[in-house]
């Protein structure tokens, strides 16, 4: 048996959208920015595209970027919100969390040491939470951008972003969330919600690896991070990936209209694990992560005392799981997870991160055989290490 569950890390590419993104490689192949026939052709399937996610997330077409993947748009929203308020005079300080994924944690901490930027990282509580009061206190005068991800992917924690917006924009600072994993966890209506900068990698749901969507609300300046051509306003130059944009736009689509079957069929699954997995270790051995009801409808994730995630996954694979430590680029890292870290656990606990996150395919059966295997694989781990 042959079972994946690491849809937190990427999802399989759904056939419609291989079907949608198809002519876009054998005959809408120009480049957009191209005035013959053939550049127009592609123009046309991208701004279709762009008018498509833009009407899907109620944005403007004009508010929607495509970037070259999920990091670089968190990247782009950092650096660019935080360059461009220099240049401006609108500030010098940057606010995130200590559980934002690495492509916001580790580029506030480049502004910080390279580019001599203030930045305040707040702290969560144990299941993960940032406390609104917490950003409300570490507002200054001077705060340019508020950067707080709308959902966990270590422990799938949603976070009170619409609170936080409000009152970050209520400051007259910029706000930004990174919702890569969480497309599902809120009802997306951008025009309506406080959020000034947001990005979603369509990978995530069951679109094409190797795009980005960025959305920057009208209005607001965003110094590139590259240099070159005027793809994408300027915003971010580079031949657009057509075929890709097309596929991101054809995920958010059909994302969008499978939501209420996604979350009944996922969250079905994940409470059948996280109860089958609870029952049958016991609490001295496993804890849950992540808020026990505010996280993500397909997303698991446990703690496990004195073991590391890497020998966890190398068992689960020899048992047909494929599963993860916490975040795809964790794997291979004997490090503490800094998100194990954020919520308080001990150190015999931040090296056992283990992450299960369902999908469309999973089905009762893979749960069953990962509840009535994993349990003396753990076992044998402990013994094999000598502990309990
Ligand atoms: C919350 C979050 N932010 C950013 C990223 C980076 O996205 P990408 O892998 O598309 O660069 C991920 C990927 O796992 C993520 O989960």
């Amino acid at each position: 048996m042959s079972i994946y569950l690491d849809h937190s890390a990427t999802t399989p590419t759904d056939p419609q959208v291989i079907e949608a993104m198809l002519p876009y490689w054998t005959q809408g192949y120009g480049n957009p920015s191209s005035s013959h026939f053939h550049g127009r052709e592609a123009k046309k399937g991208l701004e279709i595209a762009r008018r498509k996610i833009a009407e899907l997330l109620n944005a403007k077409p004009s508010e929607i970027i495509f970037t070259g993947c999920g990091s670089e748009a968190d990247n782009l929203a950092l650096r660019g919100a935080m360059w461009s308020a220099r240049q401006s005079g609108h500030g010098n300080h940057l606010i995130t969390s200590t559980i934002e994924h690495e492509a916001v944690l580790k580029t506030a901490e480049q502004l910080r040491d390279s580019f001599d930027f203030e930045v305040t990282i707040v702290g969560v509580d144990q299941h993960g939470r940032v406390d609104p009061a917490d950003i409300q206190a570490a507002l200054r005068p001077d705060t340019a951008l508020v950067s707080i991800m709308a959902a966990n992917n270590a422990i799938g924690t949603i976070q009170p972003i619409l609170e936080i917006g409000e009152l970050v924009q209520a400051h007259g600072a910029l706000f930004h969330s990174d919702a890569i994993q969480a497309l599902h966890a809120f009802d997306w209506d951008l025009a309506n919600m406080p959020l000034d900068l947001f990005c979603l990698a369509p990978h995530k749901f069951y679109g094409p690896k190797g795009v980005g969507i960025f959305y920057v609300r009208q209005g607001i300046n965003i110094f590139p991070n590259l240099t070159g051509g005027g793809q994408e306003d300027g915003r971010r130059p580079g031949t657009v990936n057509v075929p890709f944009a097309v596929g991101a736009a054809k995920a958010l689509e059909l994302a969008l209209a499978e939501h209420d079957t996604y979350i009944t069929h996922n969250q079905t699954l994940r409470d059948r694990l996280i109860d089958g997995l609870l029952g049958a270790l016991p609490a001295e051995q496993i804890q849950l992560t992540g808020h026990p009801t505010e996280r993500l409808a397909h997303h698991a994730s446990f703690a496990l005392r004195h073991l590391t995630g890497n020998d966890m996954l190398i068992n689960l694979d020899l048992l047909g799981i494929s599963a993860s430590s916490g975040s795809a680029c964790a794997t291979g890292n004997p490090e503490p997870s800094h998100t194990l870290q954020a919520i308080g656990l001990s150190d015999e606990w931040t090296r056992g991160g283990l992450r299960l996150t369902v999908g469309k395919q999973n089905t009762a059966e893979h749960i069953d055989h990962v509840i009535n295997n994993l349990p003396s694989a753990i076992e044998k781990l402990y013994r094999f290490n000598a502990v309990y």
